[in-house]
């Protein structure tokens, strides 16, 4: 325990609690459970169930909303007490039918009523409330509420989504949507938080899992969500092999007892019947099941023919930002020993590679700065483009109740997203201008004196610089650049350079950009000016990562220009290190990025293309190019879950475990790495990437060492050693160890640069790109700017979230655009609307929102038979390649309503 603490006496015993603790949590110290039916350690208390009653110097008290004083005498086990207890759980039971208490029942409620010896006859109410079981995951039976508010204040206080209200008067008094129609309908974004913390079983997850919460579970699996960046700890109930629910940890070290929909319900893509279960040959131009050994032997064959008749850089790899650390180490590991080429990439080139360059530019590592538990002690929250609510949601939830408990909060970004809603200063530029905006808010620290000018002299260089550049960016002239009233620039730059811990979160409006890397520096530049990134006067700069393990997939060195920790092939002691453990030389010249890939395969310098867990036709940009090249390829090989549109260009197909069926560790967002364990068996016929790629190694005559993911994590910390402080068993013992953490007797470093920057210099640096427009503008022909994004139910190409219930939340893929745009291009709200580009054209469905603003259109990157990456350009970060996602010029005409299927997808 750490700060004060108040020791008080329960029963005999002495404990001591946290200043400030409830007598209930000191009841608990003590080893003694009460009832506490409305009470849940994530929330407020609100002392209405009365089933808690202890004695405290003297007075009968509700434990769960009375402060532990010091020194006091607390009874709990005398028989007024227990008469008492047992008469409120009594009251609550009576109204309550008798299926309340059935035997079996997992509820918190039954497990109390047994505990104090309450039968199923004391349950005497009649029922026939009803129910609602319109939503896929959460059902409600109302006749098994006690109006604990348990459900509403986890909606509130833990979720930040006010869905979920109490109605009725008196002993009518239930739980609803606070919409007033069916569940489905409401603002309810099933986090779960509801179910999880429900004590009747009155608002359930349907199915097998049902009754099933985290504080009363069966012996489960701890493994760590494979969806977003977050890295929530999960506990995997399974049943004869298959999920049977997955709860969030209550000591996850993110997640603190949260989940998000697709974490906490969206499992079911496990057991589709679309799951890949043999590998595929293509024979006369058709895939054909052949076995493993036939599958493996043609990948050795294909691969060993490609370097004889190119050398070896005519093979390369797309490793997976999905797969583990040790699936990544090994997949870098055998290009580059087995094939003998740096051709290795990993989809961070689409998201954070220029996170990468830029913070390591900056301050000297590849990584967020500072630990997201930081988050908690800020006082003001600069969120730039990024919709945490939607695509980290979890995050999202924390940085809310962060706002809702004081902390200032600017956002920027082009849509009003779920957290604008709560800021205090909404900046809408227009997109590809954030370095004008970064320097807009930068000229205004300089101009207000906001800056520590201590912490420049000291740790940071590049001010002279960068002051001479921001003359030319005075809050008029940004707001021409971006549309960005000035007023509110100068207000939203006093808000974080007044706060005395500011922190940054970014997400991929700043790295999808023809200047991305730009971007993120700039960005970096109002951290080191207010001195709040090193120190204890701020939290720094942290990217949201997207995908479950792209920070990992890239630590791990599964890059074509670094080596695992981020050594640089060209730097010969770099390479040294990894060859004296691999035992082979280490090829020197960097090899080539996924761009460069497609662009080698369709000019016929590429004979060999293996593509790991990533569906390049659906999710990279001018998707119709990226298709050419695969056909273009003599060899495309594909290990998928599905039949991905990639598969269907490939020549051979390996059906990969997933996730849950995995071992090994992911790297999260604010560099902790945490345990993938398998909760369930792969399915027959499938195999995780880690046996694939040691099969085809030994195909090809090279023993790759490292015979299991532990093994791995292990050989990397000698290759890299920032990593060389963790191993699988340290982390079964200790849960997440962050990065760097060279020394297994230490722990890692949660905060960056306390005593110096890990720049050559030591020293953070101050950037001076100037603003330069994105590589497109919207003109007479293309008059609208499509953004591409997230939506909260689904999970980048969609191919595990399309695949179960979270299909019936969000079925559709819609163009979002502005009320004033529909009108002028006469497209009504529900219609097909067909969205042209220069490099393609997509169908999807107009939605008209004043969440987009004037100008713009928006859609999400789910649902790739709308082809919204057909519409997306060829233009790149100039200095990383990642595609400028976020700035596209469009057209959009509407269409007749005939040819849709009912639910508005065109057929
Ligand atoms: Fe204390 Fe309900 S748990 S009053």
């Amino acid at each position: 325990m750490t700060g004060p603490e108040t020791v008080v006496e329960v029963d005999g015993t002495v404990v001591a609690v946290p200043e400030g603790a409830s007598l209930l949590a000191a009841v608990r110290a003590a080893g003694i459970e009460l009832p506490s039916l409305c009470s849940d350690d994530r929330l407020s208390p609100a002392g209405s169930c009365r089933t808690c009653l202890v004695r405290a110097d003297g007075r009968v008290a509700a434990a769960c909303v009375t402060p532990a004083a010091p020194g006091a005498r607390v009874e709990t086990a005398t028989d007024d007490l227990r008469r008492l207890r047992r008469d409120a759980v009594e009251v609550i039971v009576s109204a309550l039918p008798s299926r309340a208490l059935t035997t079996g029942n997992r509820s918190e409620l039954a497990r109390v009523c047994r505990s104090l010896d309450i039968g199923q006859e004391a349950a005497r109410g009649a029922g026939g409330r009803g129910g609602d079981d319109s939503h896929p995951y959460v059902h409600l039976d109302r006749d098994l509420c006690i109006a604990c508010g348990r459900c509403v204040r986890m909606c509130a206080e833990v979720q930040g989504t006010f869905a979920l209200t109490l109605v009725g008067r008196g002993a009518d008094t239930q739980v609803a949507p606070g919409t007033g129609g069916p569940w489905a309908e409401s603002d309810c974004v099933a986090c779960g938080g509801c179910v999880d913390t429900c004590p009747t079983g009155a608002i359930a997850e349907p199915g097998p899992g049902r009754g099933l919460t985290s504080a009363h579970r069966p012996s489960a699996t701890r493994t760590t969500c494979g969806y977003c960046g977050v890295g929530c700890a999960l506990d995997v109930v399974t049943r004869d092999g298959e999920v049977t629910a997955v709860l969030p940890a209550r000591d996850g070290p993110v997640n603190q007892g949260h989940a998000c929909v697709k974490g906490r319900f969206a499992h079911g893509y496990l057991t589709s019947p679309e799951r890949l279960t043999r590998p595929l040959l293509r024979r006369d131009g058709r895939l054909e099941p052949a076995s493993w050994d036939q599958a493996i032997g043609e990948v050795a064959r294909g691969l060993r023919a490609a370097v004889a008749a190119g050398g070896p850089d005519a093979v390369a790899a797309i490793s997976s930002a999905r797969a583990t650390n040790e699936e990544n180490y090994l997949v870098q590991k055998f290009m580059r020993v087995v094939v003998g080429t740096n051709n290795v990439d990993n989809c961070s080139r689409l998201c954070h590679s220029p996170s990468a360059a830029g913070l390591t530019a900056s301050f000297g590592l590849s990584g967020g700065t500072d630990t997201f538990d930081d988050v908690e002690r800020s006082d003001c929250l600069l969120v730039v483009g990024a919709n945490p609510v939607e695509a980290h949601p979890v995050v999202g939830a924390r940085l809310l109740r962060r706002v809702l408990h004081g902390a200032g909060l600017v956002v920027a970004d082009p849509r009003a997203v779920g957290l604008a809603l709560h800021a205090d200063v909404h900046l809408r530029p227009r997109p590809g201008t954030n370095v004008a905006l970064f320097h807009g808010l930068a000229h205004v620290l300089l101009a207000e004196d906001l800056i520590d000018e201590e912490f420049l002299r000291e740790r940071a260089t590049g001010l002279t610089e960068l002051a001479a550049l921001l003359d030319d960016y005075p809050p008029d002239r940004v707001a021409d650049i971006t549309g960005v009233p000035a007023t509110d620039l100068v207000a939203a730059a006093r808000l974080y350079g007044r706060a005395r811990r500011p922190a940054i979160l970014y997400g991929l409006g700043v790295t999808e950009h023809l200047h991305g890397t730009d971007g993120v520096r700039s960005l970096a530049n109002l951290a080191i000016l207010r001195g709040a990134v090193g120190t204890d006067r701020g939290h720094g700069v942290m990217p949201l990562r997207g995908q479950n393990n792209v920070q990992g997939a890239s630590d791990m060195g599964a890059l074509p220009d670094v080596l695992p920790g981020y050594g640089r092939v060209t730097d010969p002691a770099v390479r040294s290190r990894a060859e004296a453990v691999w035992g082979v030389p280490v090829p020197e010249r960097p090899g080539l990025r996924i761009p460069g890939m497609f662009a080698a395969a369709r000019a016929g310098e590429l004979r060999a293309l293996w593509v790991i867990g990533e569906d390049v036709c659906a999710t990279d940009p001018d998707a119709n190019q990226v298709t050419r090249a695969l056909d273009t390829c003599p060899l495309v090989i594909c290990d998928e879950l599905f039949l991905s549109e990639t598969a269907r260009h490939a020549d051979i197909v390996l059906p990969a475990a997933s996730w849950l069926e995995k071992d090994g560790t992911f790297v999260n967002f604010d560099r902790r790495f945490q345990r993938v364990r398998p909760a369930v068996p792969p399915p027959g016929g499938t195999r995780a990437d880690f046996a694939i790629v040691h099969a085809v190694a030994s195909a090809m005559g090279t023993a790759l060492g490292c015979a299991t993911p532990a093994e791995a994590l292990a050989e990397c910390g000698r290759v890299a050693p920032v990593f060389a402080g963790l191993t699988h068993g340290r982390l079964d013992r200790e849960g997440a160890v962050p990065w760097p953490c060279p020394d297994p007797g230490r722990p890692g470093e949660a905060k960056l640069y306390e005593e110096r920057f890990a720049t050559a210099d030591g020293r953070a640096h101050l950037a001076a790109p100037p603003y330069l427009p994105p590589g497109e503008q919207p003109d007479d022909d293309y008059p609208l700017l499509l953004v591409t994004g997230r939506r909260w139910a689904h999970y980048n190409s969609g191919s595990m979230t399309r695949r179960g219930g979270n299909l019936t939340l969000d079925p559709v893929d819609f163009l979002d655009l502005h009320p004033g745009d529909a009108l002028r291009y006469a497209v009504d709200d529900g219609v097909p609307v067909t969205v042209e580009s220069r490099h393609g054209r997509a169908r999807l469905i107009a939605r008209i929102s004043e969440q987009t603003a004037p100008g713009q259109v928006f859609c999400a990157i789910h649902f790739p038979g709308s082809g919204v990456n057909r519409l997306t350009s060829h233009h790149a970060d100039t200095v990383t390649s990642c595609p400028e996602y976020k700035v596209t010029a469009v057209r959009v005409s509407g269409q007749p309503r005939r040819g849709t299927t009912a639910t508005g997808q065109w057929e």
